[in-house]
């Protein structure tokens, strides 16, 4: 059951088959959530290199897994046999649901939306993982808003528990009813939150971490910021350490975003964490962040 919320959920649509658009690291560990549940996933990259990365990456946890005897070689097969990739959106026309993971860019997903609408069975969850961006308006580039939510996953995805569940004022109660039942179903936590910038986790969270590029750009050492948060607040990593997982270009798109719909003077995103980017370096997925892992 969601935190917080009564009666377990039920599925009040079918769920059969899953789509995930996208292929970077959220949506690749989010096509893994699903074809570990047991889904068959239809999953949408821009190119067959980009498709290999995904089966790359669920593969690399699943070894590491398996090293560690959960799991075995037979489980990895059946799970990586319930994958389908296709460079085409039109692959997504028999799925039930669909949760898109693509670049934070507004443009990019209004432009998704109106062709999920287009390709999607009547009926299909259209779901998305943005951080930052308003769904309602993802909403109105299609035709059903009523089919349209937030499913927000955390990085990284196969481990991360919680989902925040975002409903506009057009979501159907089925819907939301629905995709928190298929996040219990999926082994995560579901928590409902309103379509503001960031959600709850990240409009508490990136404010923090650029608070910490602004207090290490004043002279503090970043390994220094990041052991005293580890040691004093329970953390699992320290701020530096979680921007590089999460990613700087995410980080930054997130921070803007914030920035422009809160207008809070200290959301304004810290100078280096622009330079980073800029940089083209934008954490363990470039081997360079704030630490490197050259
Ligand atoms: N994919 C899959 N599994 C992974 C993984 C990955 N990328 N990284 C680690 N794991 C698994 C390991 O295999 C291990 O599994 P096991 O317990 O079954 O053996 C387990 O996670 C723990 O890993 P490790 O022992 O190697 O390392 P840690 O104990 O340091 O855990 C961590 C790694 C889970 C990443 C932990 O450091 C952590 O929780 N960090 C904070 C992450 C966080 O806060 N994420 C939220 C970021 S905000 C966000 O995502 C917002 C979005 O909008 C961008």
């Amino acid at each position: 059951a969601a935190a917080g919320e009564g009666a377990a959920p039920q599925l009040k649509h079918d769920i059969a088959k899953v789509g995930v658009v996208g292929t970077g690291t959220m949506a690749s560990g989010i096509v893994q959530v699903f074809a570990q549940a047991g889904y068959e996933v239809v999953y949408v990259g821009r190119g067959q290199d980009k498709l290999d990365g995904v089966v790359g990456y669920i593969t690399k946890n699943l070894d590491r897994a398996i090293a560690k005897g959960k799991g075995t070689e037979g489980d990895k097969d059946a799970l990586l046999g319930r994958l389908t990739g296709s460079t085409e959106r039109e692959a997504l026309g028999g799925v039930d649901i669909v949760v898109e993971a693509i670049a934070e860019d507004l443009e990019l997903k209004l432009e998704l939306f109106r062709d999920l609408d287009r390709i999607c069975k009547p009926g299909a969850i259209l779901a998305t993982t943005t951080s930052s961006l308003p769904i309602t308006k993802l909403g109105e580039a299609t035709g059903r808003p009523q089919d349209v939510i937030g499913m927000h996953f955390f990085n990284p995805a196969p481990v991360m528990k919680l989902v925040e569940i975002i409903t506009t004022s057009a979501t159907s109660a089925d819907v939301d009813e629905t995709v928190r039942a298929l996040t219990a179903n999926v082994g995560k936590v579901g928590v409902s939150a309103g379509d503001r910038a960031g959600f709850i986790v990240n409009l508490l969270l990136f404010p923090y971490l650029n608070d910490a590029i602004k207090l290490a750009e004043g002279g503090e050492e970043l390994a220094t910021i990041d052991a005293a948060i580890k040691e004093t607040a329970g953390f699992p990593m320290g701020p530096f350490e979680l921007l590089d997982v999460v990613g700087n270009d995410v980080s930054l798109a997130i921070q803007k975003e914030l920035y422009a719909e809160f207008g809070e003077p200290g959301f304004e995103p810290a100078a280096t964490l622009v330079a980073k980017v800029e940089a083209g370096e934008l954490g363990r997925k470039t081997g360079k962040g704030f630490h490197d892992y050259s």
